[in-house]
């Protein structure tokens, strides 16, 4: 099977996944749970639990205790999304392809959809301490991973400096940390719930943590990068938000050719580490390869 065929083959395991964890009701709060659908279903590219299971993986995990993680990460992940679209941050009209929840729903129940996924991922992650043959104890320190790297020393803390730069100058360090925290901070919480779970060393989730964490840079980078060459019909939101929201990104700091150049030594320094810990995978490594080159 090509790299493609089996990372498609794993997105619809994930798909599955998502879709058995999603909350629903017919009872009168049923918009919410149409709204939580409405925007985690809408098809991303699913990296953060990819890149979680494929941790888990590395490591020997083989048990089913890793599902609720990745469907509770994609969850943050995506509520994420949705507020950083909302008037009062990004205010995108469009993303994965369709209006955005606060434009379909209203900017309430956007606020209170995007509320609704983050209670809905601690439900979820939750869930693995029910299931059998698991340790409470690694289920309780990847609840911890999962909270704060999503928090204030997190994604949070980074979409919070990100908001207050805007309209500002800012300087390659201030740039560094908004990176780290708003987008790294998730990408290093996907692979060390990853390795935590199958039972690494402390040393061995540090690894994985310094990896996850080149891999979080190069994928903003990119980001930023497509956000000034690609199309909304390729990336399914709008390109230059970011010049409209005066942003410091690092293509205006930089300049395109050095942040190309900055997401493949990124990228390239990651499989580097990645390949220097015992056991290697050469899905793992085509993956993060293609990140460097993604159009999406
Ligand atoms: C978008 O993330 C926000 C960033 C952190 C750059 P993705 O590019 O992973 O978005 P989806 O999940 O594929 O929609
Ligand atoms: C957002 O960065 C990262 C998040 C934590 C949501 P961007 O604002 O650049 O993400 P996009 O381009 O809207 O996906
Ligand atoms: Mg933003
Ligand atoms: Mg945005
Ligand atoms: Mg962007």
């Amino acid at each position: 099977m090509s790299f493609k065929e089996e990372q498609s083959r794993k997105i619809a395991e994930i798909e599955e996944i998502l879709r058995r964890f999603l909350p629903k009701t017919e009872s009168c709060q049923k918009i919410i749970t149409d709204a939580m659908e409405y925007s985690l279903m809408a098809g991303g590219k699913r990296l953060r639990p990819l890149l979680m299971s494929e941790t888990y993986r590395l490591f020997g995990g083989e048990k089913a205790v890793i599902e609720p993680f990745m469907a509770a990460l994609e969850m943050i992940h995506t509520y994420s999304l949705v507020h950083d679209d909302l008037p009062a941050m990004d205010n995108d009209e469009y993303r994965r392809g369709r209006k955005t929840t606060h434009v379909v729903y209203g900017e309430a129940m956007g606020i209170l959809a995007g509320d609704a996924l983050l209670n809905a991922a601690f439900e979820t992650a939750a869930m693995a301490f029910d299931m059998e043959d698991v340790d409470a104890r690694i289920v309780g320190r990847a609840m911890q991973i999962l909270a704060s790297k999503a928090g204030v020393f997190g994604m949070i803390g980074g979409q919070v400096v990100d908001v207050n730069a805007s309209g500002e100058k800012i300087d390659g360090e201030t740039l560094d940390f908004i990176y780290r925290l708003k987008t790294g901070a998730l990408i290093e919480c996907a692979m060390m719930v990853g390795a935590t779970l199958a039972g690494a060393a402390k040393d061995q989730v540090a690894c994985v943590e310094s990896i996850a964490s080149k891999v979080g840079m190069a994928f903003q980078i990119q980001d930023d990068i497509l956000d000034v060459t690609s199309t909304m019909e390729v990336l399914g939101k709008p390109i230059h938000s970011d010049e409209k929201n005066e942003k410091t990104t690092y293509v205006t700091w930089k300049g395109l050719a050095e942040a190309q150049k900055e997401v493949e030594r990124l990228s390239n320094e990651a499989v580097c580490e990645l390949r220097q810990l015992e056991p290697s995978d050469s899905f793992l490594e085509e993956l993060l390869l293609s990140l460097i080159h993604r159009e999406k």
